[in-house]
């Protein structure tokens, strides 16, 4: 069967390279020929582990190609993927017109049947108004499908999501066009991949549901890590003993800086907006992105407190990105808290292992040196800020780092560090709720 996959970006191209890799012919397009040129000279756009060895694998077996002609891309195939962005527009609500110009090419080039997949993640009702807005433009009737099937994968385990997913959503009112959508993901049949299939609203709101209950979690282990701190309890305890009870689970029980990402924060006022338009308040989601906002206020006024002021001080900060083993900075906590810091005086060095390109795009001017290693970042700083759980830090040599530092101040806000081992150490040492 031969896919088309609309959009090159961390879901686009992950999902084009395992279908390639499931063995089906898939051609991935995108309007942006930099980024087409750049994955023809087989140069990755995005940084996501195993994708570059898959990607050529297949590229070699001529599974997998890329290009912007997407009229062609379009008429030769059988499914079209549609994983263009939906970033949150003005209003709250996400911008819909990516899509929306998808929809413009799909109704003038379609020439016989086909399945549409819309993977991008969308606000409810979207999907039927795409069909309705496809038929509407169309000069010729052809018969089309369309389907939601959003996508759960995670940025830095993306492949191993995308390969072995906890569950595949379809949704869609038509028989042939599910049979078709199953097929294209037959290998998962044989992990035991659950399959719901069911109306495209429900579909829309599984997604939205799924991100904002996720969101909510950080949201409350945060709020608990705040409070032990003020009783001298470790929230790592609490969560353990939390997460042991089936009915809780022990993901998404760790305490940080406040969640970020492309998605959540999004999808989260997304289903906010939805609440207000449709008359039927979200208002957990409501106060859960209330909370989260706060979260990089209360971590600011941390470091402020743990360094007896941030006027002028010298700040290490080690991790960019919203999360480990991704360049993703989008709504990245971590920049939030530099940005804060630098608006207060402070004079940041900052390093991540990939991420400092694309932090350089947000962060640029004054007040923010990027370092090419975190000993660079630490050096004759008066404090150090553990900003993302990368693997990398974890495994630091403390010893050569306190002796680079002018104060061996750290505040940990993933408690990748033991605090009594810091301690001993010599470090004065500040983690999140412990
Ligand atoms: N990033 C994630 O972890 C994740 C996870 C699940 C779902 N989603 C959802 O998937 C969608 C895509 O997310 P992303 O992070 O991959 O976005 P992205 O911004 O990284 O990539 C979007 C790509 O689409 C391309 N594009 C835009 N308009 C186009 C057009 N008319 N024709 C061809 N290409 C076009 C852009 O050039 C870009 O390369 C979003 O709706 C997002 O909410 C993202």
């Amino acid at each position: 069967m031969r896919v088309t996959v609309i959009g090159t970006g961390y879901v686009g191209l992950v999902c084009g390279v395992g279908l390639a890799d499931f063995g089906l012919n898939v051609t991935c397009v995108d309007c942006n020929q930099q980024r087409i040129s750049a994955l023809q000279r087989g140069e990755m756009p995005i940084y996501e582990i195993g994708l570059e060895e898959i990607l050529k694998r297949c590229v070699k077996n001529h599974r997998l190609k890329f290009s912007t002609d997407l009229k062609t891309a379009i008429q030769q195939a059988a499914v079209i993927i549609v994983a263009v962005g939906t970033p949150e527009g003005a209003n709250g609500k996400p911008d819909l017109s990516q899509i929306e110009t998808v929809a413009q090419s799909l109704a003038s080039s379609i020439q016989e049947y086909k399945v549409i997949v819309v993977k991008s993640t969308v606000p409810l009702g979207t999907t039927r108004r795409l069909n309705d807005l496809i038929k509407k433009q169309q000069k010729r009737k052809v018969k089309f499908d369309i389907v939601y099937n959003p996508e759960f994968l995670r940025e830095g385990t993306a492949i191993e999501d995308f390969m072995r997913p906890n569950r595949v959503v379809i949704g869609s009112d038509s028989k042939e066009a599910t049979r078709v959508v199953k097929e294209i993901y037959r290998p998962l049949y044989i992990i035991e991949t659950p399959f719901i299939v069911t109306t495209p609203e429900a579909a829309e709101m599984i997604k939205y549901a799924s991100n904002t209950f996720l969101a909510t979690k950080i949201t409350f282990i945060n709020e608990v890590a705040n409070l032990c701190e003020k009783i001298g309890a470790d929230v790592h305890h609490v969560a353990y003993a939390l997460g042991l009870d089936k009915r809780i689970g022990s993901m998404f029980l760790h305490p940080g800086p406040g969640f970020g990402g492309s998605c959540f924060p999004k999808d989260v006022r997304a289903l906010v907006e939805a609440g207000k338009e449709l008359n039927s308040p979200q208002r957990l989601a409501e106060i859960v992105l209330q909370i989260n906002q706060a979260q990089s206020e209360i971590v600011v006024a941390k470091i402020d407190r743990a360094l007896q002021g941030l006027d002028q001080k010298r700040i290490g900060v080690l991790g960019l990105s919203f999360k480990p083993n991704t360049d993703d900075v989008r709504e990245s906590p971590s920049l939030a808290i530099c940005k804060k810091l630098v608006e207060n005086h402070a004079i940041i060095q900052a390093y991540d292992p990939v991420a400092v390109p694309n932090s350089r795009k947000v962060l640029s001017g004054e007040g923010v040196i990027f370092c090419e290693n975190a000993y660079d970042a630490v050096t004759k700083v008066d404090g150090l800020v553990i900003a993302t759980e990368w693997n990398e830090f974890r495994n630091i040599d403390l010893i050569k780092v306190k002796s680079l530092m002018k104060n061996p101040v750290v505040i940990d806000t993933r408690n990748i560090f033991e605090p009594q081992k810091m301690k001993k150490i010599g470090f004065q040492y500040f983690g999140q709720g412990r």
